[in-house]
């Protein structure tokens, strides 16, 4: 693994390499005796906002015994219209790592091509594999296994993290059903191309179908950043698929409820089921750290 720039591009073997990574290094934190980013200093490249991202990379990095160097597109050239391109060159001769959120998938891929540096998708537009990997490792922990998992996705299903899900279902083979408005569906070419490499992937407008028996009920902010313009009409579109009581009812008994977080309370989940939830949801927050440091090791490996 030289990058992580999509769940769409690991295999199977590597996510879940990265995921018993992921729980040694939470079991041994504070006594970790391999530092493979001694000498380092990897880069924050950040055009949107993040809390969890932003300080589970700072730091991971600094435990892995790296130095992070926090750069806002506003406070660098890059926001002054430097093309990534160009970004990528002078960065990839003075740092060791990148660790990029942006808006268009395309411009990490640049970056990584053009940079010759380990790169990291912290959110793109299409994908938030990070998130994914945290929120696998936080099933696994919660269920003790991956094996037999049905999730439910309520929401929009076209945003980064129901993208990002479509594509670990293809990779790990586990059932996701999507519970999202008509105009919400991820593109049907995605859908066909994850379901040909063996996602078990449904789509229905039934947020209580979606639940039905379902393991974990999954959900994400209606307004993704960069989409606050259109507030109002997402608020109207996606009133229906909100993650409250009856939704949970027709889960499977016992089903937990994740939320990557930021969450607001009375759009897409209630604030009685968040905060029935919380013990998960912030365990899902605190696995990005261990999850991210086992990736970093990982792409420092070169495996
Ligand atoms: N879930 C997540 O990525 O949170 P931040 O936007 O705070 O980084
Ligand atoms: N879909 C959300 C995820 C936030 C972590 C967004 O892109 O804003």
């Amino acid at each position: 693994m030289k990058h992580l720039l999509s769940i769409e591009s690991l295999t199977a073997p590597e996510i879940l390499e990265i995921l018993d990574l992921a729980a040694t290094l939470k079991a041994t934190r504070g006594h970790e005796k391999h530092k493979p980013l001694a000498g380092e200093c990897w880069g924050l490249l950040f055009s949107k906002s993040s809390t969890r991202t932003r300080v589970s990379f700072e730091v991971g990095i600094r435990e892995l015994g790296g130095d992070a160097l926090f750069l806002s597109s506003s406070e660098i050239q890059l926001g002054r219209g430097e093309p990534i391109e160009d970004t990528a060159r002078v960065l990839g001769r003075m740092i060791h790592g990148a660790v990029i959120r942006t808006f268009k998938q395309s411009d990490i891929e640049t970056f990584a091509e053009l940079s010759g540096i380990p790169t990291i998708n912290a959110l793109t537009d299409e994908e938030h594999p990070c998130q994914i990997l945290a929120d696998l490792q936080t099933i696994k922990e919660l269920r003790g296994s991956l094996d037999g998992l049905k999730i439910a996705f309520i929401g929009d299903a076209d945003c980064n993290m129901g993208r990002s899900w479509i594509w670990a279902s293809a990779r790990l083979g586990f059932e996701l059903r999507l519970a999202c408005p008509e105009l919400y569906r991820p593109p049907a070419d995605l859908i066909t191309r994850a379901q040909a490499a063996g996602g078990l992937v449904t789509i229905t407008e039934s947020p209580e179908e979606a639940a039905s028996g379902a393991d974990i009920l999954y959900t994400d902010v209606w307004v993704s950043m960069g989409k606050e313009e259109e507030a109002e009409y997402r608020a109207a579109q996606f009133g229906p698929y909100q993650i409250n009581d009856s939704v949970v009812a027709a889960a499977a008994p016992g089903a937990h409820v994740l939320h990557c977080l930021p969450a607001y309370r009375g759009k897409e989940i209630t604030a009685e089921v968040f905060e029935r939830h919380a013990a998960a949801i912030f365990q899902q927050a605190e696995n990005r750290l261990h999850a991210q440091k086992a990736v970093m090791t990982l792409l420092k490996a070169g495996v």
